[in-house]
């Protein structure tokens, strides 16, 4: 694993952006995993204000976001589609067509996982993974426990987050909400993954993940067998390494 750590969140942002941008520009025509949450906020923010200034080819590019919220539609504002629509998608006038995403409402979610992993495959597999990590270590939705075999499925969420998702929703207990993920061993067959926290919040988990041993308890833990997986930290969420 190669760690590369920001002398401040300014810095973060713009190394981060620029992981992305280098990887359109090298590979016009690259499928590229994001990822929603404060953390990436900032770095989509800077990719499309760089593409503002200076618009590259995004014609041939593909995105997917690795996660979605399902049993809500695509128009709350939390919803992945929605975030990375507005984030990156629109402001880099990326074609519909080369936005793939699961449906939030389904019969069938299963079909749904393999449909997915079948257009990302269709789609030439992953060149880049962006990826966060939540309080617990978990990547994409895959929480603590998640089998590091696990393809696409419809995992349950982490609880804080389902907590908020459900205050901002309305919806009540009684009713499911999960997160459609793309699993460990999807995530794994990315050509290039690069893992990104920053804040004193992220550094014990990050201490955990990088350091401690691999394990299906930290998700992201997996990485350290990543043959080709960059961390980005800022210093505050490297202070415990
Ligand atoms: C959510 C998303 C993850 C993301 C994580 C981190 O759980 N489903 O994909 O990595 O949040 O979020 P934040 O950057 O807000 O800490």
């Amino acid at each position: 694993m190669n760690i590369i750590i920001a002398e401040n969140e300014q810095r973060f942002d713009q190394i981060a952006a620029w992981k992305i941008i280098g990887q359109m520009l090298s590979k016009p025509e690259s499928l590229i995993g994001l990822s929603t949450g404060q953390t990436t906020m900032n770095m989509h923010r800077i990719v499309s204000e760089i593409y503002k200034m200076n618009p590259f080819d995004t014609s041939k590019v593909q995105v997917f976001n690795v996660d979605e919220l399902i049993n809500l539609p695509r128009t709350y504002s939390g919803s992945c589609y929605a975030m990375i629509k507005s984030q990156l998608c629109d402001s880099l006038n990326i074609p519909e067509e080369h936005f793939i995403m699961p449906p939030t409402f389904s019969e069938d979610f299963e079909l749904e996982c393999k449909k997915f992993d079948q257009a990302l495959e269709a789609a030439g597999g992953i060149d880049l993974q962006m990826l966060g990590i939540g309080w617990n270590g978990h990547i994409g939705i895959n929480q603590p426990g998640t089998p590091f075999e696990s393809t696409t499925w419809v995992s349950p969420m982490d609880p804080i987050f389902e907590e908020k998702v459900r205050r901002e929703t309305k919806v009540d207990e009684n009713y499911y909400l999960g997160g459609l993920t793309l699993g460990i061993k999807n995530i794994m067959q990315a050509r290039k993954v690069v893992l990104i926290a920053k804040g004193r919040q992220k550094a014990e988990i990050i201490k955990k993940a990088l350091q401690g041993p691999v394990t299906v308890d930290i998700p992201a833990s997996v990485l350290q067998l990543h043959p080709n997986c960059e961390v980005l930290l800022d210093t505050e969420a490297a202070s415990m390494l």
